[in-house]
């Protein structure tokens, strides 16, 4: 583990993000990084339930970053580009990895984890506290979501949740180093690297309805820039990315 970085295991949690929370509540520190085997209550962005069976990683990351709340957004890409550095030194150089708006990894076109970020502040300029959590389809993949999924293990990777859990740690902890010194324009180039569909065009979907046009990149708080048909730019700060089935055809 990093120089400051406290790992703390648990069994079975509601969400290992909640139980972070609680240890943030009575003062851990940044750098805390709870695991747990499986989650009762694992939950994804906007409260979709995430399937958390023992054999997949639930991690969570305690900072205390001292930023404006609009650039500790910047954080879940800091993430995102560790996991997908971790997951492609992982992985056979045959396999794809790529970020998916604004935190998914994908493997091959298909979702193999997912970033969610939580805070809170207790009124002040900054935040009290930001949660990352990491969901890593190790072993298993969930059923019948709605973009498609994969596990690790379908690509030839045999290894167990608590191999991944220093590398992902050493990881996360560069980029947020060099987040610090170089800004969030590193961190966006690396996602560039990887990006999904940037360049192409995709739809967005919201709960009541969606938007479709080009997917141009990034905006200083991760939101995405959409170059919608009538030449417009758009900027989306939530939704979910899919490639434009109508554009293509
Ligand atoms: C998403 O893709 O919607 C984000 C998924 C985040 C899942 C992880 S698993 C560890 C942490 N605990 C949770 O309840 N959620 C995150």
């Amino acid at each position: 583990m990093p120089a400051g970085y406290v790992l703390v295991t648990r069994k079975r949690v509601t969400s290992s993000n909640d139980a972070l929370r609680a240890l943030a509540d009575q003062g851990a520190p940044e750098g805390t990084m709870l695991v747990a085997q499986s989650q009762s209550a694992g939950r994804g962005r906007y409260g979709r339930p995430w399937q958390s069976p023992p054999g997949n990683l639930y991690l969570s990351l305690l900072l205390r970053p001292d930023c404006p709340p609009m650039e500790a957004l910047q954080l879940g890409f800091v993430a995102g580009v560790a996991l997908g550095d971790v997951l492609s030194a992982l992985l056979s150089e045959t396999v794809s990895v790529q970020h998916k708006w604004p935190n998914d990894i994908l493997v091959d076109g298909s979702k193999v984890a997912g970033v969610l970020l939580e805070s809170g502040t207790t009124g002040g300029a900054k935040l009290d506290w930001l949660v990352i959590g990491m969901g890593v389809n190790v072993a298993e993949a969930p059923s019948e979501t709605v973009f498609p999924a994969t596990a690790l293990a379908a690509h030839g990777c045999t290894l167990q949740p608590n191999d991944l859990i220093a590398p992902i740690a050493n990881a996360v902890f560069g980029w947020i180093e060099r987040w610090h010194e170089d800004g969030f324009g590193a961190v966006r180039a690396a996602w560039y690297e990887r990006a999904y569909r940037r360049g192409q065009s995709v739809q967005v979907r919201f709960e009541d309805g969606a938007r479709s046009g080009l997917f141009v990149g990034l905006d200083d708080d991760g939101a995405m820039l959409l170059k919608t048909a009538g030449g417009a730019q758009e900027r989306l700060s939530y939704g979910a990315v899919f490639p434009d089935i109508e554009a293509a055809g």
